[in-house]
């Protein structure tokens, strides 16, 4: 499938074949293709949380509005954007300014600057610390997405949770935020597609002021 295909394919998919697994194999290649997905600095604050047994998407689903698709689908992921990324001593951070210097990206002596660097755009408010991890966050939500209908797959991205009532259950450390929880497996045979949704042209998109 090209791009466009991809592009065309993929929807929000409301049913789910409960009796179609994922396989362990299928979810590597799916999240390995998505973390292709560019990110600031090449700074990846993303991780994700695999949630499979009907226990544990059974104690999704009170906190998600009752959504049937987070017991249905074979998998829910909990997309996690992590705001501790951006600050020096992250192991994700350490480890990309290694990475920089064995490519030769950056220079030893650079270092002062990619800390002030770092700083200066997402630690200065607690505001530009979310925006840059949920913003990056959300781009690797929508790799997933689109590398989900490229592998055959379906998914269905969620904004309706109790975002605090799932840190809690779940245990999520602070220093993360949820961009959306994304569900993932096959459609129901017997269930018939909505018409795609409407889409804003490309004149309403752009703007001028
Ligand atoms: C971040 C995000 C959160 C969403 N949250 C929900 C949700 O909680 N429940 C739901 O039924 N649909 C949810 N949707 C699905 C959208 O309603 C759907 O993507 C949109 O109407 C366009 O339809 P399509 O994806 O089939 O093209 C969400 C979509 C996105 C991108």
């Amino acid at each position: 499938m090209n791009f466009e295909q991809i592009a065309k394919k993929r929807r929000a998919i409301n049913f789910f074949d409960e009796k179609k697994q994922v396989s362990e194999e299928q979810l590597k290649q799916l999240v390995e293709l998505a973390a292709k997905t560019p990110s600031s600095f090449n700074l990846q604050p993303w991780n994700l949380m695999v949630l499979k047994s009907p226990e544990e998407k059974q104690k999704l689903k009170p906190l998600a509005w009752d959504q049937p698709k987070v017991v249905e689908a074979p998998v829910v992921l909990i997309v996690l954007a992590d705001k501790a990324t951006s600050s020096k001593g992250h192991p994700v951070f350490e480890k990309n300014w290694d990475q920089m210097l064995a490519s030769k990206a950056m220079k030893a002596e650079q270092r002062e600057w990619f800390e002030n660097a770092t700083q200066s755009l997402y630690n200065w408010s607690p505001d530009a610390n979310l925006a840059f991890a949920v913003k990056n966050a959300g781009f690797f939500a929508m790799s997933l997405m689109y590398a989900a209908t490229s592998l055959g797959l379906e998914s269905h991205p969620m904004d309706g949770f109790d975002h605090e009532a799932v840190r809690r259950e779940f245990k999520i450390p602070d220093n993360f935020w949820i961009p959306a929880l994304l569900a993932v497996g096959y459609k129901k045979p017997d269930m018939e597609l909505a018409p795609p949704k409407w889409r804003k042209t490309y004149d309403e998109i752009l703007i001028s002021f």
